[in-house]
């Protein structure tokens, strides 16, 4: 099988998979709502190196969208995607219909977030995670992974998958993998397609801003940096929703003290496009 194998029911996957299982192979999944770039390709070539058998699912969430205009404009492209992955083997594509995922016996137990979802994204997409939680858990039910693959641009995102995981006790064991970005630093990302080059060079504050933090973090506390920063941010063309130096278990905010691996999160919309990053400041 390679990535030109495309399955849209619900069934068929699942037989496709307990198939490799029944052969004794160990399952990898990366979650996407596809207009894939480099920077899923990365989490779908990691996954092929650690897993015998590998599923892509490729679905535009509508539950995670709490604003309904970027559910409409999210880019959709199948084909494209699916030539992106027809060089790999051992690899198979999932793009369901919203039925097939969230089926009228839907068994989703629910979550409770604690507060992961109160904080950064969440304080600005209500409701955003609990969607993210939900299509990740019924995307487990059908795969039933040995490794899930999620990538550390969406920081808060693993941390309410580890979270979910945890807290259900699923099996799955979820690899957090790096940010890969464009030469010039703007992180990948699908929604990328609709910036102008001119927006694409403005939004380059964002990783400037996380360069540059790192620096200040040698000899400021978390409020001085994050002061600093958003300075410098607002220099820029962009206009910041947040930037927050947080606690990377927690994702409190950090005021005077750091912690080993501190992050900053930020999101920014560049003219209508919402984009988010973020950089560890404390190694
Ligand atoms: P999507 O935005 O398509 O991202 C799919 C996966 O690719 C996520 O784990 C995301 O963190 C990762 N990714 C995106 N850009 C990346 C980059 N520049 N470098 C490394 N990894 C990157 O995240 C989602 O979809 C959805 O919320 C999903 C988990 C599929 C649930 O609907």
């Amino acid at each position: 099988m390679d990535g030109r194998t495309v399955f849209t029911s619900r069934q068929e996957i699942e037989l496709a998979i307990s198939a490799a299982r029944l052969q004794g192979k160990s399952i990898g999944f990366v979650p996407t709502m596809g207009a894939l770039h480099e920077g899923h390709i990365a989490l779908v070539k990691r996954a092929v190196l650690e897993c015998e058998y590998v599923v892509i699912s490729i679905f535009v969430n509508p539950t995670q969208f709490n604003n309904p205009k970027d559910l409409e404009l999210y880019p959709r492209m199948l084909e494209k995607d699916v030539d992106m992955l027809k060089d790999f083997n051992n690899v198979v594509v999932f793009a369901p219909t919203v039925d097939q995922v969230y089926p009228s016996n839907d068994s989703f137990p629910g979550v409770d977030l604690e507060g992961l979802d109160a904080v950064l994204e969440g304080e600005f997409r209500p409701g955003h995670f609990q969607g993210v939680v939900h299509v990740v858990y019924n995307f487990f039910q059908i795969v039933q992974p040995d490794f899930a693959y999620f990538g550390l641009k969406d920081f808060q995102q693993v941390a309410v998958i580890e979270h979910m995981v945890r807290q259900l006790e699923l099996k799955v064991k979820i690899i957090p993998c790096p940010t890969l970005r464009e030469k010039s630093g703007l992180a990948m990302s699908s929604r990328n397609l609709r910036l102008t080059e001119q927006q694409k060079s403005d939004a380059l504050i964002i990783h400037a801003t996380l360069n540059a933090m790192v620096q200040k973090a040698i000899e400021l506390t978390p409020n001085e940096v994050a002061e600093f920063a958003r300075d410098l941010f607002n220099s820029g063309q962009l206009k910041l929703e947040y930037l927050e130096i947080v606690d990377p278990h927690s994702l409190q905010k950090l005021s005077n003290q750091w912690v080993k691996g501190a992050v900053c999160c930020i999101a920014a919309f560049c003219g209508d496009v919402r984009l988010i990053d973020n950089m560890l400041i404390k190694p």
